[in-house]
């Protein structure tokens, strides 16, 4: 038996998961919407709103746990006592502290790591740090029906983009990476360029969705192996875009996001043909943020059929930051006994 509780905080989400011999039994998340008005996250605030929100955050994922085992009846008279008795019991119950050290804000991952260290410390519960990329991949495993290994994950988030090779869950390989912007800046820089506000990729992936993608043709890099690059589709829009009148955009949003959209799907899905080829692995999966497009999930669903691939996406809430995908990294490298002192320190930098 093995009950880990993890903490995710190395972005803009304060998230808190609970993972019982495997399985995901709670995952709370905490969002900032305070970065909105700035256009992108601003590091100093969130690292504030990680502290106001580690705690509620952790009772909550605590409190979900207890009351679903232990079916607690609160009485108004005796509520104090019975919320601090099913937080105690299951804090109790926890066999370790997993916590994201790598990579992200710094002043974001020291509020998690101090939290994940002073719990582990009053709890004398061993820790377990966890490297954010390596979770995104292996949120593929919270599910039923996994992937068998070796798979391959095409990792897209909003810092990310990379090809993995998962040889067994703590031995994973990057075959390629983006040599500058991840697919998801990629998607929220051209939306800034439309005016759109931030985070835009799910509005690009909302009005592609009645554009023709075929409207408009934007440069796609040609770089070697399986490593992306996409600083220059930016480049690209923003020249297209200035050569227009300006009521251009207005009157061709749905064409222009499903055009730039269909041009970033494209580059990830054919570095994933290159990848199959090379490795001759049929076992395929997605993670991260923006593994939630429309588009490309409906592309890879198709690689998997024109390549005989057997394909696995995570549900939506364990494709973005989450706890989760911490507690299940956290659950293998507990059954390897893999455990940090406390005076580990995060790092900003991936260091794999
Ligand atoms: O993995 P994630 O939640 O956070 C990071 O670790 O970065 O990914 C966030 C990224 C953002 O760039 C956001 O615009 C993008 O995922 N994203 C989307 C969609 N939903 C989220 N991009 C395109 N289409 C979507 N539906
Ligand atoms: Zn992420």
């Amino acid at each position: 038996m093995s009950t880990i509780l993890a903490i995710e905080s190395s972005c803009d989400e304060t998230s808190a998961a609970i993972c019982v011999d495997g399985k995901i039994v709670s995952n709370m998340i905490a969002t900032q919407s305070i970065h909105e008005k700035y256009g992108g996250v601003v590091p100093e605030l969130a690292s504030r709103a990680h502290i106001e929100n580690i705690v509620p955050t952790v009772e909550a994922a605590l409190m979900e746990l207890g009351i679903g085992d232990w079916d607690f009846e609160i009485d108004n008279n005796v509520k104090e006592t019975s919320i601090s008795n099913i937080k105690y019991s299951v804090l109790n119950s926890i066999d370790a502290i997993a916590f994201t050290h790598a990579p992200g804000l710094i002043g974001s991952l020291l509020v998690g790591t101090q939290f994940a260290k002073s719990l582990a410390l009053a709890l004398d519960k061993p820790l377990i740090a966890v490297h954010h990329m390596q979770a995104h991949v292996l949120a593929n495993l919270i599910a039923e029906e996994k992937p068998a290994f070796p798979f391959l994950c095409l990792t897209v988030s909003g810092g990310h983009t990379q090809i993995v090779l998962a040889h067994s869950p703590l031995h994973l390989q990057i075959l390629g990476e983006t040599i500058d912007d991840a697919a998801g800046e990629a998607f929220d820089k051209t939306a800034k360029l439309l005016g759109l506000p931030y985070p835009g990729g799910p509005l690009i992936d909302k009005y592609a969705q009645l554009g023709n993608a075929h409207a408009f043709k934007f440069a796609e890099p040609q770089i070697s192996e399986l490593n992306f690059s996409f600083s220059g589709l930016k480049t690209s829009v923003l020249y297209f875009l200035q050569k227009q009148k300006p009521e251009f955009i207005e009157e061709n949003l749905n064409d222009l996001c499903a055009s730039i959209q269909f041009t970033i799907c494209n580059i990830l899905i054919n570095k994933m043909k290159k990848a199959i080829k090379q490795t001759g692995i049929r076992q395929i999966c997605l993670a991260g943020g923006v593994s939630a497009n429309s588009g490309l999930r409906k592309a890879f669903e198709l690689l998997g059929e024109e390549k005989a691939c057997k394909v696995f996406i995570p549900k939506f809430e364990y494709c973005t930051d989450n706890a989760a995908m911490i507690a299940i990294t956290g659950y293998y490298k507990y059954l390897a006994q893999d455990f940090v002192d406390l005076d580990y320190s995060p790092s900003a930098r991936s260091i794999w």
